[in-house]
């Protein structure tokens, strides 16, 4: 039986994600609540080093199959060694990313299937899901712009505009699938704004 509340954030590159991630950290901790930052892929030792492999820029193309299968790699591992042990002991746990970015990025934007991903990730991941998940949307010309000044692009961020196109409609088609769980915040107004918006929906789950 969880007891923890287990939150994923989402969104195309340079959303804003780790901002509001920062925010609510920084807000339910001195709450008083026991919160675990993480994400992915990474969050584990085997994870962070999937991470090098998938992110770093490769002379080969990388096949499809093989980019989601180190993804989904790195989340096994994550659930089994810090997610779950910490959602059982009651913790809130925050993670930058999650099942949705494997959906959206392998099964829509690479064409894998939304749905042949949406079940090899649900099974790698115990069958774990998101009880809410906050979509940070921003059109991807506005987050690759923001991503560029503050470092080098990583090799999915120096895919072509399409691509990052493909991934914003994938979200917003899994935010109007999943109404209850995936909550749409609009990346382009202020990160206060964002934040208080985000806030506002997080206070439904959690009660001092
Ligand atoms: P990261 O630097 O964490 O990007 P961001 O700061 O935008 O979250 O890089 C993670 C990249 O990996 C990002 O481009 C999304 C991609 N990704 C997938 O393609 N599939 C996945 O399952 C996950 C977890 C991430």
């Amino acid at each position: 039986m969880i007891k923890g509340l287990f939150i994923t954030f989402e969104g195309g590159d340079g959303a804003g994600k780790t901002t509001l991630m920062d925010g609510i950290l920084k807000t339910l901790t001195s709450r008083g609540f026991p919160v675990v930052k993480t994400r992915e892929p990474g969050g584990t030792s085997l994870g962070e080093a999937v991470r090098q492999l998938v992110l770093q820029k490769r002379e080969e193309i990388l096949s499809p199959r093989a980019e989601l299968c180190l993804f989904l790699a790195s989340r096994a591992q994550h659930v089994f060694e810090v997610i779950l042990p910490a959602l059982n002991q009651g913790d809130i746990v925050l993670c930058d990313r999650f099942h949705d970015s494997s959906v959206a990025y392998q099964g829509i934007a690479r064409g894998l299937g939304a749905s042949e991903v949406a079940h090899m990730s649900s099974f790698i991941a115990e069958g774990l899901q998101p009880d809410l998940t906050f979509y940070l949307d921003v059109p991807p010309t506005v987050g690759l712009e923001r991503v560029k000044g503050s470092r080098s692009e990583d090799r999915l961020e120096s895919e072509e505009i399409a691509f990052h196109e493909k991934i914003r409609q994938a979200y917003l088609e899994l935010q109007r699938n999943h109404p209850h769980r995936m909550k749409r915040l609009d990346g382009l107004k202020s990160s206060h704004e964002v934040y208080v918006e985000a806030m506002d929906i997080l206070n439904q789950y959690v009660i001092d």
